[in-house]
């Protein structure tokens, strides 16, 4: 196999860095790219000029540097969102979503994170978890993500202390087991020395786990993808003489040629006659291929339908409720009027009612009227016509939507749908303390005597309490 095609068939991670101001994200991407030799001599040169002129006075390379000249001239653009590198090794492809620090850009967070495999979230160890390591975990898991890597940072300021590195971590235990993350790493590294990144840091002989890059390299996030739920929004139909076809990108699940499928939200049946990738016919396609399908008879879909099995559709409803993280600044109240895009489909929306706001640091709900911008809360919604959609916890794709406003056609928020049988009732015990296990299953991780105690865990949602 050639350079080229062995390239192409490497898996893809999408992880988002995050954490508080100062914690060592920048250092830690320049390091993460310089050592994969992402990075051009030319670049690497002009960062080596500003570490001597901005710098410290070391002559080692300042590998924030490397980040924040690109910074630099990102910020001469319009918007501050989420800035997106990429980078290879021969193992992976990695596209990193470098989450802006500040409270203030919790909504370009939550759009770049909806995308991700993966958390790092950064923590400088003298300082342990702060509110924005909360906040961002908190977002992180509510936004679906299910693997979440603790790095604890500046452990050379900290003398490599295995104690302090435990502190942190207990720490942060004790805030996700809250959280529905199933599986939760944690690794003392120093990004300014490299310890733990690429290679096994001699400084710290007590931890026994990999390196930080060879677990990005081998952590395994394709089952987190749904291929069981067949979900086929189309994005368009396409007419050849007597035939139509429909084209878009599979969600989830797995289609065959013959397969008995339902169109919503009408739930007209038909079967699949044939199937096509780039014009080439095939018999199977699953998520997240982009193909045209046709029907054995000429029943009437359009752009915002959507295609499942016969025996195994999901909920199609004029009603549904959600967690909400609010990007517009004027306020979502109950009453007010939007588009809601969910899928291929464009619907007329009304807020019926905002159910509580969300504090991130504490995990409680308090009743609110209304939601300001970047606050976190659950909602009823009422639409115009019939919605067909799923939990976001089973299906991201089909559990997701964004609030249009109607005037100014800017997104105004974002949301991800509840089961709302599971998000009413609180966890039965076992369930708790079952995801409580899963998070403490870390090597050399003892359970703390809380673990499971009375908190929910299904759903971000319900894994916050009413106050
Ligand atoms: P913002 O982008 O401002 O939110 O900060 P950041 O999280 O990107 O932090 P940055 O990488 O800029 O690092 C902040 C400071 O910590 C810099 O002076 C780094 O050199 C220093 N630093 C980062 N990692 C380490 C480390 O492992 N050890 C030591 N001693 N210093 C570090
Ligand atoms: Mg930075």
């Amino acid at each position: 196999m050639g350079f080229v095609e062995s390239y192409q068939n490497l898996e893809l991670l999408r992880f988002l860095t995050c954490g508080s101001v100062d914690h060592g994200k920048s250092t830690l991407i320049g390091r993460l790219l310089y050592d994969s030799r992402s990075v051009p001599d030319d670049q690497a040169a002009v960062a080596r000029r500003h570490t001597a002129r901005y710098g410290s006075g070391s002559t080692d390379l300042d590998f924030a540097m490397l980040v924040d000249g690109l910074r630099a001239e990102r910020e001469q653009g319009i918007t501050i969102d989420v800035a997106y590198r990429y980078f290879a090794t021969p193992k992976r492809k990695f596209i990193i979503a470098d989450a802006p620090g500040h409270e203030q850009y919790t909504r370009n967070m939550a759009t770049g994170a909806s995308h991700c495999d993966l958390a790092l979230v950064l923590v400088d160890v003298r300082e342990g978890i702060v509110e924005q390591t909360r906040r961002h975990a908190f977002i992180a898991a509510l936004l679906g993500i299910r693997h979440m890597v603790l790095a604890v940072n500046k452990m050379d300021l900290a003398d490599f202390d295995e104690r302090r590195f435990d502190e942190v971590r207990r720490d942060f235990i004790d805030f996700c087991t809250r959280l529905e993350v199933t599986d939760v790493e944690f690794i003392p590294i120093s990004a300014s020395n490299g310890d733990n990144l690429v290679e096994r840091s001699a400084a710290m002989p007590w931890y026994r786990g990999r390196p930080l890059l060879d677990y990005l390299e081998t952590v395994h996030v394709a089952s987190d993808r749904n291929l069981i739920d067949l979900r086929f929004p189309v994005q368009m139909t396409l007419r050849s003489g007597e035939t139509r076809h429909l084209a878009g990108t599979i969600a989830s699940g797995v289609v065959r040629v013959g397969d008995e499928v339902a169109i919503l939200p009408s739930l007209r049946r038909a079967h699949i006659e044939s199937l096509a990738v780039g014009g080439e016919s095939i018999s199977e396609a699953f998520a997240p291929m982009a193909v045209t399908a046709t029907l054995d008879r000429d029943v009437d879909v359009s752009r915002g339908d959507l295609v499942a099995h016969v025996r195994n559709v999901p909920a199609v409803e004029r009603e549904l409720e959600a967690m909400v993280v609010w990007m517009s600044e004027s306020p979502l109240a109950a009453g007010k009027e939007y588009l809601l895009k969910h899928a291929t489909a464009s619907v007329p929306c009304r807020v019926s009612d905002v159910r509580y706001r969300v504090d991130v640091q504490e995990l409680r709900h308090h009743s609110a009227a209304q939601l300001a911008l970047n606050e976190i809360g659950r909602v009823r919604i009422a639409t115009a016509r019939p919605v067909a959609f799923d939990s976001y916890v089973r299906n991201r794709a089909m559990g997701s939507f964004i609030f249009i406003d109607r005037l100014t056609n800017a997104t105004a928020g974002a949301g991800m749908i509840l089961d709302r049988e599971e998000a009413d009732e609180p966890a039965p015990r076992k369930l708790r303390r079952a995801a409580a296990s899963r998070v403490l299953r870390k090597r050399g991780t003892t359970a703390p005597t809380r673990a499971g105690g009375t908190r929910a865990t299904s759903g971000a949602a319900a894994a916050t309490r009413t106050s």
